[in-house]
């Protein structure tokens, strides 16, 4: 039992398109997603945000829209690159931030994300910010220092007072995305506890008793309840699942229950 409540965000990466955004919205039933037990959320390509919108209003889902990187410069010549202007516009609410293929391709660093989750805190989007390690830190022993650094750096430009709702933190383990091994259960809510302490030395004990702290890494409806269900877990950000309406509307009723407000799915 928490009081947090679930968030069940998807990450589509770059998979696609219009007319696959319109048939996955359109295959879902708003039955299915209990807005008592979860917040439910899809962070599509871009050029789907608009579509993704439309097809939610359309079948009245209580899903939200996020982007899966953004720009912290307001606007100018920073070609290819979104605003949180030009997010918000769409409708979409958050913003995937330093995902470890934003940081193994695209440059994304400390620093950058440090940024990014400054400008979106002051533009109204929420960020979600991505930390964990990889197999080689982990062999080495070296991961709660890297997610603790990584968690410190994505912090520092939070203010103290900021309210835990405009923030949300993944936990994805590198070697666990995209390749069917999930960490363990009791090792993934340990590491999100120790995310959460540092959230609590950086902004205090309410921030880091009310923010939001996802796992990510080959979560499944045959593993999300269990993950789920751990005190530190408070949700998933899922990437290969969630782009099967199938899939992810399983891993959403995964949720019924957890929080204290009785649910009926
Ligand atoms: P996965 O991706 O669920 O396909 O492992 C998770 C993510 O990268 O956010």
């Amino acid at each position: 039992m928490t009081t947090r409540k679930h968030l069940i965000a998807g990450n589509w990466k770059m998979n696609g398109t219009q007319a696959s955004t319109t048939e996955f919205f359109n295959s879902l039933n708003p039955a299915d997603f209990c807005t008592q037990s979860a917040d439910y959320l899809i962070c599509p390509p871009a050029t789907c945000l608009h579509t993704a919108q439309d097809a939610i209003s359309g079948q009245k889902l209580p899903i939200a829209t996020g982007s899966q990187t953004m720009d912290y410069h307001e606007s100018g010549a920073y070609t290819g690159e979104l605003s949180t202007d030009m997010i918000l516009e769409t409708g979409a609410t958050h913003a995937i931030i330093g995902h470890s293929e934003r940081r193994q391709y695209y440059n994304e660093t400390d620093d950058t994300v440090s940024q990014k989750v400054e400008a979106a805190i002051n533009a109204g989007l929420i960020p979600i910010a991505c930390v964990g390690e990889t197999l080689d830190e982990r062999d080495a022993g070296q991961a709660d220092t890297i997610v603790t650094t990584q968690t410190q750096h994505a912090l520092s430009r939070v203010p103290k007072g900021t309210c835990p709702s405009k923030l949300v933190i993944a936990y994805e383990p590198v070697w666990a995305i995209g390749t069917g091994k999930t960490c363990d259960s009791a090792e993934a809510n340990r590491v999100c506890g120790v995310i959460r302490a540092t959230v609590a030395r950086l902004l205090g004990d309410d921030v880091a008793n009310g923010v939001r702290i996802l796992y990510g890494g080959s979560v499944k409806p045959g593993n999300a309840a269990e993950l789920f269900g751990l005190p530190d877990i408070d949700g998933g950000l899922i990437g290969g699942a969630s782009l099967k309406a199938t899939d992810y509307t399983d891993i959403a009723k995964a949720t019924a229950g957890l929080t204290q407000t009785a649910c009926s799915v």
